[in-house]
């Protein structure tokens, strides 16, 4: 292998649902550094792909009412169809149910069984089924999966065990000895933990009769692979273990899995001992990120606050959508993905610093000179604030690089930020507007060089993060073509005097957040300006805005039951009412008298707006608003089927 080479994983997805924020975050982040890679001149293989067996499969297949290879055909698209929208540029994907995985994964096991690493035994123990994992009664938590915290099932069958438990001092040995293996390292740390415990040996089966989707063991046609013997596997056939020495020696060992926080056990300990059995050298680095929560909480279906990352590049444009990703998560670390982050992310970092300055500088050369790329002075370099801004600059590509290299993109991706801040600020300090009035266009051709350069090394250094605007930001400069690369972008001089600077909309459009959302209302993200028309702005079918999970969660839902009801004089459509919201009575006023006699409305439980604040219709203090649904000529309240006490939350 040459030293060089640079092999980067994603996990493979399950298919049993479709693609999240949490799987776009991964992917994107593989892509990224494989560009960056690619960049440093290094030959670079990107893999992600699909984890198509399982009992999760399974499930979900069922549920379908498909078979588990439709419920993985229909799933693979979406997968595929989002790494496209996200400009996404893997050099292979695998799916786990291909025969060039399948045939490996077999030959392993079967290579495995012959030498005695995997046997045959009983099997007394604990299933998670949502976990689909074996416990023993000493790992239980109160009884229940140590992951999971859900009950367990007790269960006894022959199954077939990989002697893992074996390999525990090696693999302590080599992650102490090599500290990068495991990133950051107190992940590292977190396996060390698990392994001071005893390992057990793996079992790597499952009778048939249980499950029947996954890979038959080629010595037993009564068991299929458990699905992570299965999935790991994939790192290798992907990459020609088996079938192709020369691309199998040209990337392995992998240069980076990235995975989840979520899935180290199976990536530190059960993958090396895998390797260790197979006698192939170990991945040089493991590299666990954390989680993306929405707001404060956790990401799951049943809140109903999961990401749809399709949305999120129709609403705001691919390139932005990865910048935040990029530039939010401190990797390693979990992070909040809130619209109000990204809305706020987006306005200070790519509309007013980096968007303002193109428009601004742009905006000059064509004004106050030709709309070419001026030409500076010869010693434009020894003056200060210029030599200033260069160094920074020169920084910010030396950072960029070792970010890379050590893994921290948002801090890269802040040194450039910095680099474009300190241009603004050597704009104010430069005055061309002033310079351009002096009959000497030498100073002013300085200074817009100057701006031009750091722009271009900017966009050089944002473009794995965003390919889409930084190419053409690239393109409106007149950079060279071709891929940029990190050494020559340290050489000042790229643009070249005379070629023309093309006068383009501007790159990020600010997205205007309207301010004073109505009493009560959730306050809307709303993408106003140029940015709302040319990136769509997310519709329901009827056209109307779409809030996010935490705009909802802002207004506050109750069960109300009715005490009273009565008329309002010379308001005949208004009725009257006072309801307990919980401990709490209240008057409400209500348009809905031409529906509802006030005496039909006395004991109903119904559902009102807590928060909203009071207001005064036709003199009458209204303090809440009741929810119903209303077509054409008819309305009917919302009520509650069945009993549940007034105040209780509604959502
Ligand atoms: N199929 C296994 C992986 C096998 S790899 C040999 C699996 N698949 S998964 O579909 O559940 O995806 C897991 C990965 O998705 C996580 O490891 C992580 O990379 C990503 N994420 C899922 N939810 C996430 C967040 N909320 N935030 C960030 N990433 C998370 O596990």
């Amino acid at each position: 292998m040459g030293n060089d080479a640079f092999y980067v994983t994603t996990p493979i997805y399950y298919v049993n649902d479709q693609p999240h924020i949490g799987h776009a975050y991964t992917t994107i982040l593989a892509d990224v550094m494989a560009r960056y890679h690619r960049m440093l001149g290094e030959p670079t293989f990107f893999l992600t792909g699909t984890d198509e067996h399982g009992q999760k499969v399974a499930k979900a297949a069922r549920e379908q009412a498909r078979t588990p290879q439709e419920q993985a055909d229909h799933t693979v698209v979406r997968f595929q169809a989002l790494w496209e929208r996200l400009e996404i540029t893997h050099d292979d994907f695998i799916r786990t149910t291909e025969k060039r995985h399948t045939r490996v994964v077999q030959e392993i096991l079967q290579r495995l069984y012959d030498a005695g690493e995997i046997y045959r035994d009983e099997y007394d123990g604990w299933y998670c089924t949502p976990c689909e994992r074996f416990f023993m009664e000493k790992d239980l938590q109160e009884g229940c999966c140590p992951e999971c915290q859900r009950p367990v099932d007790q269960i006894r069958e022959a199954n077939y065990f990989f002697r893992m438990s074996q390999y525990q001092q090696w693999l302590i040995d080599y992650i102490e000895a090599n500290p990068g293996f495991i990133q950051p390292a107190f992940r590292a740390n977190e396996t060390l933990g698990f392994l001071r415990r005893e390992l057990n040996d793996l079992c790597i089966s499952r009778p048939k009769s249980r499950l029947d989707w996954g890979i038959e063991l080629p010595f037993d046609a009564d068991f299929v692979t458990y699905v992570w013997f299965d999935a790991l596997v994939n790192y290798i056939s992907a990459v020609g273990y088996l079938s192709d020495d020369a691309t199998f020696n040209t990337w392995w060992p992998a240069s980076c899995h990235l995975i989840g926080k979520d899935i180290l056990t199976t990536h530190t300990v059960y993958w090396p001992t895998m390797l260790k059995a197979m006698n192939l050298p170990m991945p040089k680095t493991i590299f666990a990120h954390g989680w993306w929560l929405i707001g404060e909480s956790k990401m799951s279906k049943s809140l109903g606050n999961v990401v749809n990352p399709m949305d999120m590049a129709d609403t705001y444009g691919v390139d932005p959508f990865r910048y935040f990703l990029m530039a939010e998560m401190t990797l390693g670390q979990d992070a909040a993905f809130t619209e109000e982050a990204f809305v706020r992310r987006f306005n200070s970092d790519l509309a007013n610093d980096l968007g303002n300055l193109v428009s601004r500088v742009v905006k000059m050369i064509h004004s106050y000179l030709d709309g070419t790329v001026p030409t500076p002075s010869p010693d434009a370099l020894e003056a200060e604030p210029d030599q200033a801004l260069w160094a920074v600059t020169v920084q910010a590509i030396e950072q960029m690089e070792q970010a890379i290299l050590s893994m921290k993109i948002d801090a890269g991706i802040a040194h450039v930020l910095t680099a474009i801040r300190a241009t603004n600020r050597y704009l104010e300090q430069k005055e061309p507007w002033k310079q351009a009035k002096l009959d000497d266009k030498v100073p002013l051709s300085t200074t817009l060089y100057m701006a031009l350069e750091v722009l271009h090394v900017a966009s050089a250094l944002l473009l794995p993060v965003m390919p889409g605007k930084m190419a053409a930001l690239r393109e409106q400069l007149g950079a060279p073509s071709g891929d940029p690369d990190f050494p020559s972008l340290k050489t000042w001089g790229a643009l070249k005097p005379g070629t023309p600077i093309a006068m383009t909309e501007g790159l990020f459009p600010r997205i205007v957040v309207e301010k004073e959302p109505p009493a009560g209302a959730p306050p809307k993200a709303n993408a106003g300006g140029k940015a709302a028309k040319k990136e769509k702005t997310p519709a329901t079918p009827e056209g109307v805005q779409l809030i996010s999970y935490d705009d909802f969660m802002q207004v506050k839902l109750r069960t109300a039951k009715v005490l009273n009801a009565e008329p309002i004089e010379g308001a005949d459509k208004l009725l009257r009412l006072e309801v307990m919201i919980g401990e709490e009575r209240r008057q409400l006023v209500a348009g809905i008298a031409l529906f509802y006699k006030p005496e039909d409305l006395i004991g109903k439980s119904i559902v009102v707006v807590a928060n909203l604040k009071p207001a005064k219709i036709r003199g009458i203090e209204s303090n809440g608003m009741l929810l119903a649904a209303n077509k054409g000529e008819k309305m009917r309240l919302i009520t509650v089927d069945g009993e549940i006490a007034s105040g209780a939350e509604v959502r």
